[in-house]
């Protein structure tokens, strides 16, 4: 369904990332240094300087391999800035300049030919430690309507994901954008992927899409079908984060929970995008938000949170009874926390007094 060859490379990497220094060096040889290389310049996109990498003895050179500057770092320090959470500065920064001979113009025209230099190094050294933004900042950056053109959502999901923002994560976002447009869309996966430094972020759209990014994957399917959505689970999840933006009628919405529910990790969030629509009859809701709507699947869930204190106290429960240990409801959107709900219920003889 989708190519993870390159993930081979990227998941133990961003694991290691936040490792120790050794265990971070025993990734790497563990892995093809050219492999590790092209991950990060995927990353990085393209600089005005040299960027020289050391590992294990060995310095290769990349980007502009004639330009007047080189930064050599150790490889190690370019992954762990890159997906790391380490603050300190660069180790193993050393920065150089090819000396040319005075020309015409003297020392003059030598200084003034080094002027840029600095802007040069630092822009490549941002790209290689990117500052953390916070999220509403972001989805003004890369234009997701997630927040402003009617949705302020990114406030909700600054304070649901904020635990997650340095972890390994795996993201699955319905709905890329930009409908039949294949050139168009990509905003959110964009943001999500600069929000999550060490996530790998797939996008599932009804729509064929051409968005990439360096840990971006995109899927072609349709949310309504329940058996494709589970088959996609178990090549790509388990996922941290679920989210449904895409067609946000009523039935897709219900039929992808069931189906993409049980691929969350424990622990993880699946979130519900427009809740809206779950009033508007034309898209399959009722104005009292029936129990057949999706706001009437997730009000299910708080009664299903204390299905211990009316049923059997130590039974099982349903499936969702069992694995949802939290929901928060804000303005049109959803947070369904995944996680053991198994504490007993009260005593029978308390529920007579
Ligand atoms: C609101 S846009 C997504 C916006 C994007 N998440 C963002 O925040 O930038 C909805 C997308 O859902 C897609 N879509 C509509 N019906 C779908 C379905 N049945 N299955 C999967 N995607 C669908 C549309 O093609 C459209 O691109």
């Amino acid at each position: 369904m989708v190519d993870t060859a390159r993930w081979t490379v990227l998941a133990p990497l961003l694991q290691a990332a936040t490792a120790g220094r050794d265990l971070l060096d025993s990734t790497l040889r563990g892995l093809t240094p050219g492999a590790v290389i092209a991950e990060v310049l995927r990353e990085i996109g393209e600089h005005d300087v040299r960027l020289d990498l050391r590992f294990d003895g060995h310095t290769t050179s990349h980007l502009r391999t004639d330009a007047g500057v080189v930064v050599t770092l150790d490889l190690a320090d370019a992954v762990r800035g890159l997906y790391g959470t380490d603050a300190r500065p660069w180790p193993s920064l050393a920065v150089t300049t090819p000396n040319p001979d005075l020309d015409e113009h003297g020392m003059a025209g030598w200084f003034h030919s080094r002027k840029g230099l600095a802007q040069s190094v630092q822009e490549l050294l941002s790209a290689l430690k990117p500052v953390r933004r916070d999220l509403g900042e972001l989805a003004v950056e890369f234009g997701s309507d997630k927040w402003g053109d009617l949705h302020w959502y990114t406030q909700h999901y600054e304070r649901h994901f904020a635990r997650l923002r340095t972890e390994p994560v795996k993201v699955l976002e319905i709905g890329i954008g930009g409908y039949d447009d294949p050139d168009s869309g990509g905003a959110s996966l964009r943001m999500w992927q600069r929000y999550f430094q060490r996530g790998l972020i797939h996008g599932l759209d009804i729509a064929r899409k051409n968005v990439t990014g360096p840990r971006i994957t995109t899927v072609r399917g349709d949310q309504s079908d329940a058996g494709f959505l589970d088959r996609l689970g178990r090549e790509l999840g388990p996922f941290d984060v679920v989210i449904d933006d895409g067609s946000h009628l009523n039935e897709h919405v219900r039929t992808s929970f069931h189906a993409l529910f049980p691929h969350v990790r424990a622990g993880g969030l699946y979130v519900v995008e427009d809740l809206q629509t779950s009033y508007w009859p034309s898209w399959g809701g009722h104005p009292d938000a029936t129990p057949a709507t999706s706001m009437g699947l997730l009000k299910s869930f708080v009664d299903g949170l204390n299905r211990a204190e009316v049923g059997d106290p130590r039974g099982e429960g349903t499936y969702l009874e069992r694995n949802i240990s939290g929901i928060s409801f804000h303005h049109n959107i959803a947070f369904v926390e995944k996680g053991l709900n198994a504490e007993e219920g009260g005593p029978a003889f308390l529920r007579t007094l």
